[in-house]
């Protein structure tokens, strides 16, 4: 049976399943019309702060506040009836203490009708993914490149890449499973650390430029659509130029605006018909 043959939006359970039997294929949106367009195709849709870059011009994601989330949560729920949606939580939203995440968490998935957060962070963060999940908070944790720590980290760089470092995100990774998440989203990892992870977490890892033995996979949703700009990351793949489409359609509405062919009668108020 399809897992797509009924209308029943997927939970975070039915996720957790999917370890060892089928990829989780997950992609993010931030507004209604990819929602849509994504909803019946993937299992997850993860509202990300990189709409801070995408969606904002942002330089980074560290500026995007909790509301500005809750309003693209909102905009995705309403929009979808099938895909899990998940919600990241902003930078400093949750890592000052638990009962701040618990809070910020709670009110976004209140406010937007999300089923989980995702929350950037390494084993110091692992008390405060338990303390939601106790709550009643799904946490979906993010491991490896943190596009949040970019000042500590000093640039978008991918981790793990010798023996130390790897050690360092297994123990993160680790640490937020025997916490309670969900999952764990690999970003930007040596492959056979992406790799190893996978094989010995329980909990599905889910890979964006980690390894194509992941237990999902997450891109942002512009960079494969060829709405990204010239330069995508060399973990992502552009499977369509849709940016061409627009750019082609938007040229037409101005040709024919410029030379008086749009609008016609037929787009008119008050005007007799012969239909
Ligand atoms: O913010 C985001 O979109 C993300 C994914 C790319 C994993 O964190």
């Amino acid at each position: 049976m399809s897992v797509h043959s009924s209308l029943k939006r997927r939970t975070v359970p039915e996720l957790m399943a999917f370890k060892g039997q089928q990829k989780i294929v997950a992609l993010t949106a931030y507004t209604a019309p990819f929602a849509r367009l994504l909803d019946t195709v993937v299992d997850m849709i993860l509202v990300g702060d990189s709409t801070a870059m995408v969606g904002y011009a942002m330089d980074d994601t560290l500026s995007i506040t909790t509301e500005q989330m809750t309003a693209h949560g909102r905009a995705v729920v309403r929009s979808t009836q099938q895909a899990c949606v998940v919600i990241d939580m902003p930078f400093g939203s949750f890592q000052e203490s638990p009962e701040q995440a618990f809070r910020n968490a709670a009110a976004m998935l209140a406010h937007s009708g999300a089923a989980a957060v995702k929350l950037e962070g390494g084993a110091a963060l692992a008390q405060t993914t338990r303390f939601l999940v106790e709550r009643g908070i799904p946490v979906l944790a993010h491991v490896g490149l943190m596009p949040q720590y970019v000042n500590t980290m000093g640039g978008f760089r991918a981790q793990g890449m010798n023996d130390e470092a790897a050690a360092l995100i297994e123990r993160d990774a680790l640490a937020h499973q025997e916490a309670g998440a969900f999952a764990v989203v690999l970003e930007g990892v040596a492959e056979p650390l992406g790799r190893r992870l996978t094989e010995s977490l329980e909990i599905p890892t889910i890979g964006i430029g980690a390894s194509p033995a992941c237990d999902g996979q997450i891109l942002v949703t512009e960079d494969i659509l060829g709405l990204s700009g010239p330069r995508i990351p060399r973990f992502a793949q552009q499977f369509a130029d849709v940016g061409a489409v627009i750019e082609q359609a938007v040229q037409q509405y101005a040709d024919e605006v410029r030379a008086g062919s749009f609008p016609t009668l037929e787009h008119c108020f008050g005007v007799k018909r012969d239909d």
